[in-house]
């Protein structure tokens, strides 16, 4: 099968787009999420039909800036479906329960408390410590292959997962000729594509042996771990706050599980912006992530599941009833300025709002920059330009 050959119907099976794709419109607002340029369907909807229902998907779609702020600051609007904490696919394994123990995906007490917790001291972080440290893990990061494709897609999983498991104070270790194992930011990796609702059986099982490694790796580092990091922190906020340790234990697995696909798709993309401007057009890379992470955001959407009645955009909402948040629209929302001043969409905002904003855009730059440092050459990672599949993430998938 030929690029063009590739229609509509097939690229929803694919979920994903080579870029010289026939320029149609999204068959849906999950569709978009892969789609080669999403955004004027996106401004379409953030204006045409700013909070509406989707018969085909059966969902809610909230597209419009002012319609997913309503949505992501309704106190019924809830992170899982009630009666369901876990998805059906993870439940009764390693997987589930870690899953059932995040922040991410708890609402009311159980998430109220830890997520201070995680706010107050990713806040508090060194970001030029962070910084630095991630360039000496880069520097560890050997070159494996000349291929540039491979290269990007190896560091976009691979540092910033990294640079998160040495922010928490977790060993890494390095072999004898000083290369460090990449071994931790793999197991992250798998345990984050098993939670997708894309993931096969087997994607699933991989998952579950990933979250038992994961979890077993910090409760074991934990004591060792030094004074001044973050987990030696999380640790103590916890014990005060009387939550038990494998809630916090979970949650340091979760930081560095949201670091994963998240940041990548953040790398992925600002490479894929700077490889359509000319070398003489880059500018500083700390601005250019900030500009990716607005204009073409590595998370797309997010959802939520109504756990009363409510009226929301103006319409009436029944319990058990799911809504499609469009952050990606609500950022090309000519009418929406952004949910903070200078806090793009993709961060999502309200009280599940992500803690690692700036952390994220730090890693993702520094990533960036020591690619290009590499000699990666991001205009030759756009002939092979294809999305991963994904029903939220937009994460290149450089052939
Ligand atoms: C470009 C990278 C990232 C993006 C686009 C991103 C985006 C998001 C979004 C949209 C949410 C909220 C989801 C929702 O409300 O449904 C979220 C939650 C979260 N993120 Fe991030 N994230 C990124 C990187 C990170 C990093 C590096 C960390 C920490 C190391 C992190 C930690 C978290 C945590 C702990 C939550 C759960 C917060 C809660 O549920 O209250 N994220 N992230």
């Amino acid at each position: 099968m030929t690029c063009r050959s590739i229609g509509r119907a097939d690229a929803g099976i694919m979920g994903a787009f080579f870029i010289d794709a026939p320029p149609m419109l999204p068959a849906d607002p999950i569709a978009a999420v892969t789609h080669a340029d999403p955004y004027p369907y996106y401004r379409h909807l953030a204006q045409s039909r700013p909070f509406h229902f989707d018969p085909a998907l059966k969902l809610w779609v909230a597209a419009s800036a002012a319609a997913v702020a309503e949505v992501l600051g309704h106190s019924d609007a809830r992170v899982r479906p009630v009666g369901q904490a876990v998805p059906p696919a993870l439940a009764g394994a390693a997987a589930g329960e870690l899953f059932g123990r995040l922040i991410r995906m708890n609402d009311g007490p159980a998430h109220a408390a830890l997520k201070g917790i995680v706010m107050a001291r990713l806040m508090r972080l060194d970001l030029d410590r962070v910084r630095v440290r991630t360039q000496q893990l880069a520097a560890a990061l050997p070159r494996a292959t000349s291929d540039d494709a491979h290269e990007a897609m190896r560091w976009m999983f691979t540092l910033p997962v990294l640079a998160v498991a040495d922010t928490l104070g977790l060993p890494l270790h390095h072999d004898e000729d000083g290369h460090v194992s990449t071994r931790m930011a793999g197991f992250v990796a798998t345990y984050a594509a098993a939670m997708s609702p894309l993931a096969s059986a087997a994607d699933v099982e991989a998952g579950n042996v990933a979250a038992q490694w994961l979890t077993r790796n910090v409760e074991q580092c934990a004591d060792a771990a030094p004074h001044d990091g973050l987990l030696a922190a999380l640790r103590q906020d916890a014990a005060l706050a009387d939550i038990a340790p494998p809630k916090w234990i979970a949650n340091a697995v979760g930081l560095m599980i949201q670091a994963c696909e998240a940041t990548a798709g953040l790398v992925g993309n600002t490479l894929v912006a700077l490889g359509r401007e000319p070398t003489s057009a880059r500018d500083n890379i700390n601005a250019r992530v900030a500009r990716v992470a607005h204009d073409d955001p590595p998370v797309q959407n997010t959802r939520r599941f109504m756990a009363a009645d409510a009226i929301i955009g103006g319409q009436p909402l029944r319990t058990g009833d799911t809504i499609l948040v469009l952050l990606a629209a609500a950022a090309h929302d000519p009418d929406g300025a952004g949910p903070a001043e200078d806090r793009p969409w993709t961060f999502g905002t309200g009280r599940h709002g992500c803690p690692g904003a700036a952390l994220a855009q730090m890693l993702a730059a520094s990533t960036v920059q020591a690619l290009l440092d590499r000699g990666v050459r991001p205009e030759r990672l756009l002939p092979g330009l294809r999305y991963r599949p994904s029903v939220n993430a937009r994460i290149p998938q450089f052939q």
